[in-house]
């Protein structure tokens, strides 16, 4: 009886100890709370240096403490970041996620923390005033993915609404006149009102709604978990604080003419920081892929050649695998290749550089390939032949005598790709890469310039892809005479 009772104690005293071992990974598996957002939406998420600020990011901060985990913030387009959290790429999503049913059947929602409305962002001397004349074949800007772009289409029919990925774009849009209203959360139309006297809000809120945290739904265990630190962050008055810290929006200097809006925009404030770094990760993001794309498409070009001459079953499936290979790749968009890569097939990889390179590496090596492959079958003939006669293997033959002409023969066509790789990569912002593009894009989400910041990226694309072609000219003429 007594060892009983014992047993029965320890057993108890082990149940009571194993959860706290497991505490910090019951919820997720790896340790980190990964959150989604889109910092296109001041005050709620916004670059401030290299860092996403703002009300959700400082929620996240402190569930982060009030939990005793590490949390991190990965930046992307709105429109991908529940499809994220589904594909288990997130655990969560803070980005003024408004809890709808619609949602519900994909994403679990915390307890709303923040209650706002969608309101209408008009040019103060536009004719409309009411949220009935916008029925008047009004065109209508939205957020793509957001709620807005939802009910907006119901209620004034798809031909009248434009979605547009980041929130600035649908501004800038509005400023010059393409389209008549922006649809958008309140909070973050006072933010653009304040920054610019030219335009203005509709009186009427266009609806109500409240703001949560969308968390992946078979993830009950971590859902409980975040409405435990909301719940007390609530309470102790740390959420009240948040909000009250952002009121008010920040100060921007601005710029008159074209000069002094750049002065303003890129250098006063501080843009010229985000197109640099962006700069650098395009670079970076180009470099590598050109090296891998090079050597794969070499390959892959030298293989297919062989298969023309050989009889070696290896070589022929090779040969025909490649030829798929290139098929699909030159078959499908290079931007749904990349969300892809990204989405499903290098899913569980976090480091988006490498993603990014290796989806432009393989994008590119089909097409060097089939330029190598050009440049080998525009090698005469007669040469080969003329080395082979001479004792060369075929090995050898291919190396000293058939290559070094195809390259030769590729060069203009290989610029070309090259160059057109390093503009390609400008879509790296699709899975939140800051590369030079998108560097422009945070650069509007904070100034609203939304001329300067794209043309001064162009202007940087233009100048290096002028600096490219003097340096392929360069090769080329050393080489016309080699
Ligand atoms: N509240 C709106 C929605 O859930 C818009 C949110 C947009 N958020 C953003 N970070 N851009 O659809």
């Amino acid at each position: 009886m007594k060892n009983k009772n014992k047993i029965t104690l320890l057993i108890f005293a082990l149940l009571m100890f194993l959860p706290s071992l497991a505490s910090a990974n019951e919820f997720v598996d790896d340790g980190v709370i990964d959150f989604g957002t889109s910092a296109d939406f001041p005050p709620y998420e916004y670059y401030e240096g290299e860092d996403i600020v703002g009300i959700d990011p400082d929620i996240i901060k402190e569930i982060g403490d009030y939990l005793d985990i590490e949390v991190k913030i990965h930046d992307m387009d709105f429109n991908n970041i529940l499809a994220s959290i589904q594909s288990n790429k997130l655990d969560a999503g803070a980005a003024g996620f408004t809890v709808t049913e619609e949602r519900k059947k994909s994403v679990n929602f915390t307890d709303t923390f923040a209650k706002t409305s969608q309101v209408v962002l008009v040019k103060k001397d536009s004719q409309i005033s009411t949220i009935d004349e916008l029925r008047k074949n009004k065109k209508i800007g939205t957020q793509l993915g957001s709620i807005g772009h939802t009910l907006a289409t119901d209620d004034f029919g798809e031909e009248n609404v434009s979605a547009f990925v980041k929130v600035p774009d649908a501004v800038l849009a509005l400023k010059t006149g393409k389209i008549d209203a922006v649809i958008v959360d309140k909070e973050i139309a006072e933010n653009y009102k304040a920054s610019d006297d030219k335009l203005g809000i509709l009186d009427k809120t266009y609806v109500e709604e409240e703001y949560a945290i969308a968390v992946n739904k078979n993830n009950e265990a971590l859902l409980e978990k975040l409405n435990q630190a909301i719940g007390e962050l609530k309470k102790d008055g740390t959420i009240d604080k948040i909000m009250a810290k952002y009121e008010g929006s920040s100060e921007l200097s601005e710029g008159k003419g074209l000069i002094g809006r750049f002065k303003a925009t890129i250098i006063d404030n501080g843009g010229y920081k985000y197109l640099l770094d962006g700069l650098k990760t395009t670079i970076i993001v180009t470099s590598f892929a050109l090296i891998i794309s090079f050597l794969l498409g070499l390959i892959i070009a030298i293989t297919r050649a062989a298969s023309e001459e050989s009889t070696n079953i290896l070589i022929k499936i090779l040969d025909k695998v490649f030829a798929l290979f290139v098929t699909i790749i030159r078959g499908t968009p290079s931007t749904i290749q990349l969300l892809i890569m990204f989405n499903v097939i290098l899913v569980n990889l976090d480091n988006l550089l490498l993603v990014a390179v290796l989806s432009f590496a393989l994008n590119s090596s089909a097409y060097m390939a089939e330029i190598f492959r050009g440049g080998i079958n525009a090698v005469d003939k007669g040469e080969k032949e003329a080395a082979r006669s001479l004792g060369l293997t075929y090995y050898q033959t291919m190396r000293k005598v058939i290559m070094p002409q195809a390259i030769k023969n590729s060069l203009p066509a290989l610029a070309n790709e090259i160059i057109t790789l390093f503009k390609e990569t400008s879509i790296s912002g699709f899975i939140g890469l800051a590369d030079l593009t998108r560097g422009a894009s945070i650069v509007i989400s904070q100034t609203f310039d939304a001329g300067t910041a794209y043309f001064s990226a162009a202007i940087i694309y233009l100048v290096i892809v002028m600096v490219m072609e003097k340096i392929f000219k360069k090769i080329e003429k050393g080489l016309q005479y080699a």
